[in-house]
């Protein structure tokens, strides 16, 4: 039913992903600023009076808290805009999530998950438009 992401970015990434997040419709999410390496374990600055490691390099990681029906759409997202091409791009985990409580309405689940305009209610628009789906003049009746 939900799912947790834990998005690994570049800093100066984080900008774009969460205005590409934004713009699907995705409103709940954190933010924690964190110092790690992936596979090639940071990098190897080279001084004149040798070689220095810095091992572990700034990252954004961003959580997000999402329905199992919007996971690839997400993942789809944060792929193409935190993308470079570059080793040190980022990574995401995905999770299993077992329940959500909102503490102020004590709604549980994915009444817990739900926010206005969120990616859920604009697909819902999307597929009933104001006019009925109908293109050009609407009759008055
Ligand atoms: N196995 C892991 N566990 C926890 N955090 C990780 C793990 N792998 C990567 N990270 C986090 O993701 C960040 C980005 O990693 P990075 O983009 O270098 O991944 P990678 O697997 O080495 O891919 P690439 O080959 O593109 O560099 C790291 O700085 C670290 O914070
Ligand atoms: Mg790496």
């Amino acid at each position: 039913m939900t799912k947790k992401i834990e998005v690994f970015i570049r800093e100066e990434k984080f900008e774009e992903v969460k205005q590409a997040l934004y713009d699907i419709g995705i409103v709940g999410m954190n933010v924690i600023e964190v110092h790690g390496h992936g596979r090639d374990g940071g990098v190897t600055l080279a001084w004149r009076t040798g070689t220095y490691k810095l091992d572990m390099l700034p990252r954004y990681q961003l959580n997000i808290i999402l329905s199992d029906h919007n996971l690839e759409r997400v993942l789809e997202t944060v792929r193409k805009a935190a993308y470079t091409g570059q080793s040190g791009d980022g990574i995401i985990f995905v999770y299993d999530v077992v329940d959500v409580l909102r503490i102020r309405t004590n709604e549980r689940g994915a009444d817990a998950l739900r926010y206005d305009d969120d990616i859920d209610e604009r697909r819902k628009k999307e597929a009933k438009p104001v006019n009925g789906g109908q293109s050009g003049k609407v009759r008055n009746r």
